[in-house]
């Protein structure tokens, strides 16, 4: 990996600046800037002080911890470790006797825009009446499950009844492929799944057992003992007798009640999936006391949460954005959240919009892919501008997943957020459990594209390859410079890919993000530039491109070799861009396309829909040094369609890239 050049310094022209309003300040738990400063400053003075307060006002301790941070085997740090405690217990029962009791705790929209209301009180019966299935079943504190679901109420349920017992729980996006599930069951060892006959998206039915089977009959998966399936439609889905149940026969007989499983602080909640820059995705492993601090407190922090909000997180459960900001953080800072089973285009491009009105949601936090295609669609249609419905409900913005580019963010500013609500730009990532660098509304001032500065307690940096911090107006490595409690534990199965992949050596004990950016010289604000290693970022989707390329080698009979890039794009931030070389002459013409969709539909099904590149070149071979040595900085040069200006002396095969210039 190497550091982004500074070139990226010409573009950090950004001159608008909106501070915070009065009242935002007047209202907000953290006001003003000097109130930021004055928790930044007594985490300066007492670091383990200053979480052992939060950790203790935030969360309910079955047992107090008596020992803050443990970096004895740093970088596997432990924190609050001799603590114990229940991450359910601390969504859902200790609102029970308080006001939040019989306040609503989900507002449901399916698809089909019918609304269920869940108050916590039911919520709770739920949850552990699901736990109690669980328990029947032979599930056990530390064994882990795999749930494949839809976004509901069930999702939400499988995995706070998973929490409850102590099970750990490892979610998989519906979009994935049952090659995708195959492998995360195995490498999970995962005893139970727990899915639905069939999600329901944008007016259609798309399978979600059928795509279980298929992965478990790939073979391996023999730990899987049960499978749980949510009749999520009326469609029948075929099921195994003796291990498979659906969701009712689960539930028959199973008390409404289930005392919480106390664990220890360190206890696995989840394992996630993300991609990293080699082939295999890695299992981000996050802990139940740090991680739950965080979600909790940043719901507090970052959106300024008060008792009578509505707060909409649009991600899927199946990302980390999901686990924090719709299952674990809104629960429990005891909010009313608003869960959308359906897409943001059907039946129109104004669905978030009348669902804003509608529900009189008043925090509003998505990503700016969708955004972006949001704005492309009422640029072309009045009818679904957001002008066309009442937003005033609306007091705060988010932006979480890629970086906003200035357009996007003056946009949602101005026609969502009526100049009224602050744009809360959030930089973090599945490893870091939960925000990390972001403005607090009712602090800090605003600029477009920037995710301004780190969160009380976090340190993060810029550096050089040597762990050398850059002046401002310097691009580098984004790094944190000390642990916190919501941290990536390890990687499942694979410590010492956690180690080299987060803290290299050269890098004197920081955790390195995989991003680069840029600190601007008047305010020294963070602007986050993207991946600077070989993961791309597709509609906020994170893909390794070694991930896709094995892929498209693992079609044998076709591919020689491929080679896969990211290549900007107006839309989804970057688009995947693939150079292949098949086992036949170059295809040109009609048989090219045809090949391309073949492809196209072998990595779908490799990976997930997601993962499909947007581009296929063929080439008769790709741009090699003469050791061998894919030329990647000429083939991303090629997919933005630039002319090649690089020094391309040391190439093979210079008249390779004439023909790769072309596009099918
Ligand atoms: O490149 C950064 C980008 O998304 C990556 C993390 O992806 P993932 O683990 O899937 O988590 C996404 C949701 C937190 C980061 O390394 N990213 C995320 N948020 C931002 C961002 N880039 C710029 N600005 C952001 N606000």
């Amino acid at each position: 990996m190497s550091a982004p050049s500074t070139a990226i310094e010409s573009n950090l022209v950004e001159n608008r600046v909106f501070p915070p309003s009065e009242a935002l300040v007047k209202a907000a738990r953290i006001s003003g800037m000097a109130g930021y400063e004055a928790l930044r400053a007594e985490a300066d003075r007492d670091f383990e002080g200053f979480w052992a307060r939060l950790a203790r006002e935030n969360l309910q301790w079955t047992k107090p911890f008596t020992r803050t941070l443990d970096e004895s085997n740093a970088p596997f740090y432990q924190w609050f470790a001799d603590g114990e405690l229940n991450a359910s217990a601390n969504c859902l029962d200790r609102h029970m006797g308080t006001a939040v009791e019989n306040k609503t705790a989900i507002i449901f929209e399916a698809d089909d825009g019918a609304v269920t209301k869940v108050t916590y009180k039911e919520l709770l019966a739920r949850v552990s009446q699901f736990a109690n299935a669980l328990k029947a079943h032979g599930v056990e504190k530390g064994d882990r499950v795999l749930i494949y679901m839809p976004m509901g109420v069930e999702g939400v349920v499988a995995m706070q009844a998973c929490a409850r017992i102590g099970a750990t729980h490892s979610v998989v996006f519906g979009g994935f492929s049952a090659k995708a599930l195959n492998e995360r069951i195995i490498d999970a060892g995962a005893v139970a799944v727990i899915t639905a006959n069939y999600q329901v998206r944008g007016g259609k039915e798309l399978p979600l057992k059928a795509i279980v089977d298929e992965g478990l009959a790939m073979g391996g998966c023999e730990c899987v003992r049960s499978i749980f399936v949510y009749q999520r439609t009326a469609t029948a889905c075929a099921m195994v007798p003796g291990r498979d149940k659906t969701w009712d026969e689960a539930l028959a007989g199973q008390s409404t009640e289930c005392p919480p499983t106390p664990v220890g602080a360190e206890h696995p909640l989840f394992i996630l999936y993300t991609s990293g820059s080699t082939g295999k995705p890695k299992g981000v492993q996050h802990s139940t006391g740090g991680y739950l601090l965080w979600a909790k407190l940043t719901m507090d922090w970052s959106f300024d949460l008060k008792p009578e909000d509505v707060f909409w997180c649009t991600a899927d459960i199946g990302w980390v954005t999901g686990h924090s900001y719709v299952t674990y953080g809104p629960l429990a800072a005891g909010a009313t959240e608003i869960i959308f089973e359906g897409i943001p285009t059907y039946p129109n491009a104004g669905r978030f919009w009348q669902m804003i009105e509608r529900h009189k949601c008043t925090v509003f936090y998505t990503a700016p892919t969708a955004i972006r295609s949001l704005i492309k669609a009422a640029d072309s249609d009045a009818a679904v501008h957001p002008k066309n419905w009442d937003l005033s409900s609306l007091r705060i913005l988010g932006s979480v997943g890629e970086p906003i580019n200035p357009e996007a963010w003056m946009w949602y500013y101005r026609h969502v957020g009526g100049e009224r609500c602050p744009v809360i730009d959030t930089w973090w990532q599945t490893e870091t459990g939960g925000h990390i660098m972001n403005p607090l509304p009712g602090a800090t001032p605003l600029v477009p594209g920037s995710c301004t500065l780190p969160l009380p307690g976090i340190y993060t940096a810029i550096v050089d390859e040597t762990g050398q911090e850059m002046p401002n107006g310097s691009g580098g490595m984004l790094v944190i410079k000390r642990p916190w409690p919501s941290m990536i534990r390890t990687i499942w199965n694979d410590p010492e890919r956690f180690k080299k992949s987060y803290f290299p050596d050269e890098l004197k004990g920081y955790y390195l993000a995989g991003d680069g950016a840029v600190r601007s010289v008047d305010r020294g604000y963070f602007r986050v530039t993207g991946r600077i290693d070989d993961v791309l970022n597709v509609s906020g989707h994170r893909m390794g491109t070694m991930e896709i390329e094995s892929a498209l080698v693992a079609k044998s009979d076709l591919v020689a070799e491929a080679a896969v890039v990211g290549r900007p794009d107006d839309l989804t931030g970057e688009a995947i861009c693939a150079f292949v070389v098949l086992k036949r002459p170059r295809p040109v013409g009609d048989e090219a396309k045809q090949i391309a969709k073949e492809l196209r539909d072998w990595v779908a099904k490799e990976i997930g829909p997601i993962a499909k590149p947007k581009d296929i070149r063929f080439g008769d071979n790709l741009p090699k040094t003469r050791s061998g040595k894919i030329m990647r900085r000429l083939l991303r040069s090629l997919a933005k369609g630039e002319s090649i200006t690089q020094d391309t002396s040391t190439l093979e095969n210079p008249a390779i890239l004439d023909q790769l210039a072309q596009n099918n």
